[in-house]
């Protein structure tokens, strides 16, 4: 008796189609959610009174026995048995005898996949919210590290004004605090039963619905037996999420390549995150976060893909959705494997302080300080503005920054700009301070922007 094709059908099947048909080999990740929904369905079968609780005891012990062979590796998953869930419930009757034949009243492998498949996805939430937490950290911890260390900030890549690198660094956690949220907002959507839902239309067995969700530690069965076997938005917005968290990584990840330049020089990575060349013997490369920017790819491809399985979808399970297990199982483990990696790059890698300062010479990074000194002389913004642009123009074709330019050749343009006002202006660490609004560089309020993303970090740690 084949327990994948029933009565319906001849046991053999033609070796093109086996191959087309079978999943387990990509759906044996689920076996412990696909154990654990079985162990709850079994006894919310007895609780209703469908079968005897003795026979539900005799299939949550088979069903313990399984695992524990899946769990040694001992269990070899039979691709005609076509899926996780058909293995185990094969071995669980060739286990326990018959009374395993019981285990799937009141249930289809609709309602089964999509149960394991929101159990899976809910770990694996809980697990990238941890590692996106745990970068987060990382980012502060370094940001108040290098409270004091300057940078420019940079717009088309250009040097635009004084910054701090602090500044920069908690830039990129407020990003990750956004996914975070993100993952949390999708977790709590997810977050409901599909089981009882059967195939399509229910079941006239009364089981409890609430006890079976309850137990599985959901929130409350899905409302909709149609809705519950064939939706797989969860999937989509958690992908989605992912891969703007991916699209983040990257960006990071885009910045580190940049800053370890020889160029830039910003930033060292560590020994144990670079990578060297085959050929060129002196080369030190950040592969790492190359590699993040990479995965970012495949990231996006992932929703493509869930995306497209779904749309032509009619209401009612379709096989398309076996799809789904490939892309949603790489997202994951795309984006845990460059959270991973890229926390440790940036946990250990070495910012240089005399880099980073040294950019601020050149650049004319307080052209903007100055305009604005001569805004509250009065001057209008826009004549501020075309007065300092001249001075810089002066400057360039001199070959010298704004400061270095003769007192004369400055006060010829407004009386103001040879003032000791002025040399203050241009000063980079004088503008940081003076940009002290909520969300700007000045030292008081990154400490203040550390301390806020503290809490708002054990905010989510609490969710
Ligand atoms: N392996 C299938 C999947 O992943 C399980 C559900 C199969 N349902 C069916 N009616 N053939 O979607």
């Amino acid at each position: 008796m084949s327990i994948a094709r029933g009565g319906r059908l001849p046991a053999s099947v033609n070796e093109a189609m086996q191959a087309l048909n079978q999943s387990v080999d990509v759906d044996c990740r689920l076996w412990r959610e696909d154990v654990r929904g079985s162990i709850v369905h079994a006894r919310g079968l007895a609780r209703a009174g469908v079968i005897p609780s003795d026979d539900a005891e005799k299939i949550v012990e088979g069903l313990g026995k399984v695992a524990t062979e899946i769990e040694s590796g001992q269990l070899k998953w039979d691709p005609v048995r076509e899926d996780v869930h058909m293995n185990i419930e094969a071995r669980l009757i060739e286990l326990v005898g018959p009374v395993g034949g019981k285990l799937h009243t009141a249930r289809s492998r609709n309602d089964q996949v999509a149960t394991d498949l929101r159990l899976w996805t809910r770990g694996q939430l809980d697990e990238a919210i941890k590692a996106i937490a745990d970068f987060g950290a990382i980012i502060i911890e370094r940001a108040e590290e290098h409270i004091d260390v300057l940078m420019p900030a940079y717009t088309h890549l250009q040097r635009g004004q004084p910054s701090r690198l602090s500044h920069h660094l908690m830039a990129w956690q407020e990003l990750l605090l956004r996914d975070a949220d993100r993952l949390i907002d999708a977790r709590r959507r997810l977050n409901e039963c599909p089981l009882g839902a059967g195939a399509v239309a229910g079941t006239g067995f009364p089981l409890d619905r609430d006890w079976v969700a309850s137990e599985l530690g959901f929130d409350g069965p899905m409302q909709n037996s149609l809705d519950a076997t064939a939706s797989r938005d969860f999937l989509m917005e958690v992908a989605s999420a992912l891969a703007i968290l991916g699209v983040h990584l990257s960006r990071i990840g885009e910045e580190i390549v940049l800053w370890s330049t020889a160029e830039f020089g910003f930033v060292t990575l560590s020994d144990e995150f670079s990578t060297s060349s085959s050929m060129m013997p002196q080369k030190k490369n950040p592969d790492v976060a190359e590699l993040v920017r990479g995965k970012a790819a495949r990231l996006i491809g992932d929703v493509t893909s869930l995306f497209v399985l779904e749309k032509s979808l009619c209401f009612g399970y379709g096989r398309d959705l076996q799809e789904d297990k490939p892309p949603i199982f790489h997202a994951f483990e795309g984006a845990l494997q460059s959270l991973r990696a890229l926390s440790g790059a940036v946990a250990t890698c070495t910012f240089n302080a005399h880099r980073l300062e040294a950019a601020l010479d050149a650049g004319h990074v307080c052209a903007t300080d100055l305009a604005d000194l001569l805004v509250t002389k009065g001057v209008p913004f826009r004549e501020a503005h075309h007065i300092v642009g001249q001075l810089v123009r002066l400057a360039e074709n001199g070959n010298v920054q704004l400061s270095e330019l003769p007192e004369a050749s400055r006060v010829a343009l407004h009386p103001v700009l040879g003032s000791l006002e002025a040399a203050a202006a241009l000063d980079p660490r004088q503008a940081v301070e003076r940009r002290g609004l909520v969300g700007g560089p000045a030292r008081a309020r990154v400490i203040e922007a550390v301390a806020g993303a503290k809490s708002r970090w054990r905010r989510i740690g609490k969710d």
